[in-house]
C-alpha cells in the first residue's frame, strides 16, 4: 500500500535537475497482444523500452526495486514506497505481471487522466490509453508549453468530478502520480507537454530522457503531491 505520511512534508528544493547523459540502454517496442501491462505509464514505458522484460510478465520484485533505483534515480525512501505498494500482488516466487497493478481499487482507483474507469463490478480496470483524455489533459496547460502542478490539480479536479468518489488513500495515491510526474520527466516544477505526450500517450520514456542527478525522495514528491492537493481545493472552491 502507499504508506506516505503527510507528516513528512518538506518544502526544501524541489528543483529536479538534469544535466548527465544517461547510459542507460532502451529500444522502444509497442507492447504486442500478449504483453502484460499496468495502469502505469512509468512502468509501461519500463517494459516498453526493453529496460525491464517486455513481456511484463513475471517480473521480479528485486528487479522493480533496483530499476525505481538505478534507473529513474528514485530514493530508497521512494522506492520502499512504491515497491511495497507492487510487492502485495507478488507470487511465492517474488514476481508480478504488470497487468496485477490494473486489480481496481487497490492501487489502480477511477478518475485516472487517461484511462477509462473500470466497468461496474470488474476486477480490473481497463489499461489503455484514452488518447482522447490525454490530448484534453494537455489542453490544460496554462502556458501552452508543460503542465505544472496547478495544471496537473485542475486536470485531476475534472476527472474526480466525473468519477465517484476516490477512497481517501487513493485520492492521494493519484496526487503523488501527479508529483511523481513532475519530478521523475519534470524539473520538479513543470512537465514539457512533448514529455508528458511520450510517457502518459504512448507509455515511452521522453525523447532525450536522462535520469536525475540527485535520487527523488519520498519527502520532494510528498511536497508536491500536497501542492495538487492544495490547488485542487482552490479549483473546487470555485
Ligand atoms: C530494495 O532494495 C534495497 C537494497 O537492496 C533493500 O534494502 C530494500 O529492502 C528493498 N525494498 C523492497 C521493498 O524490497
Ligand atoms: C513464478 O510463479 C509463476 C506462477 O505462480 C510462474 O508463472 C513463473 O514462471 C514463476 N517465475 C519464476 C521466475 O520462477
Amino acid at each position: 500500500m502507499f504508506v506516505f505520511s503527510l507528516a513528512v512534508l518538506s518544502l526544501g528544493s524541489l528543483v529536479v535537475s538534469r544535466s548527465v547523459a544517461s547510459d542507460i540502454r532502451r529500444s522502444f517496442v509497442p507492447p504486442g497482444p500478449g504483453d502484460s501491462r499496468s495502469p502505469c505509464p512509468l512502468l509501461n514505458a519500463l517494459a516498453n523500452e526493453n529496460i525491464m522484460p517486455h513481456t511484463g510478465q513475471n517480473i521480479p520484485i528485486a528487479l522493480l526495486n533496483q530499476t525505481m533505483r538505478e534507473v529513474l534515480n528514485l530514493g530508497a525512501d521512494l522506492t520502499d514506497a512504491l515497491v511495497g505498494g507492487a510487492q502485495q500482488f507478488a507470487d511465492d516466487n517474488g514476481t508480478i505481471n504488470l497487468h496485477d497493478l490494473a486489480t481496481h481499487n487497490v492501487l489502480e482507483h477511477d478518475a485516472s487522466l487517461v484511462h477509462d474507469d473500470a466497468a461496474p463490478g470488474a476486477v480490473y480496470a481497463p489499461t489503455d490509453t484514452n488518447k482522447a483524455k490525454v490530448a484534453a489533459v494537455s489542453g490544460l496547460s496554462t502556458d501552452g508549453v508543460g503542465l505544472t502542478a496547478r495544471d496537473l490539480a485542475h486536470a485531476r479536479v475534472i476527472a474526480e468530478e466525473t468519477s465517484l468518489p476516490l477512497p481517501d488513500n487513493l485520492a492521494f495515491a493519484a496526487n503523488v502520480e501527479a508529483a511523481l510526474a513532475l519530478t521523475v520527466i519534470g524539473d520538479g516544477t513543470t512537465v514539457d507537454l512533448a514529455a508528458f505526450g511520450d510517457l502518459f500517450g504512448e507509455n515511452k520514456l521522453p525523447e532525450g530522457w536522462v535520469k536525475p542527478t540527485e535520487p527523488i525522495t519520498l519527502d520532494v514528491v510528498v511536497g508536491i503531491a500536497s501542492q495538487v492537493a492544495a490547488a485542487k481545493e482552490e479549483f473546487e472552491s470555485i
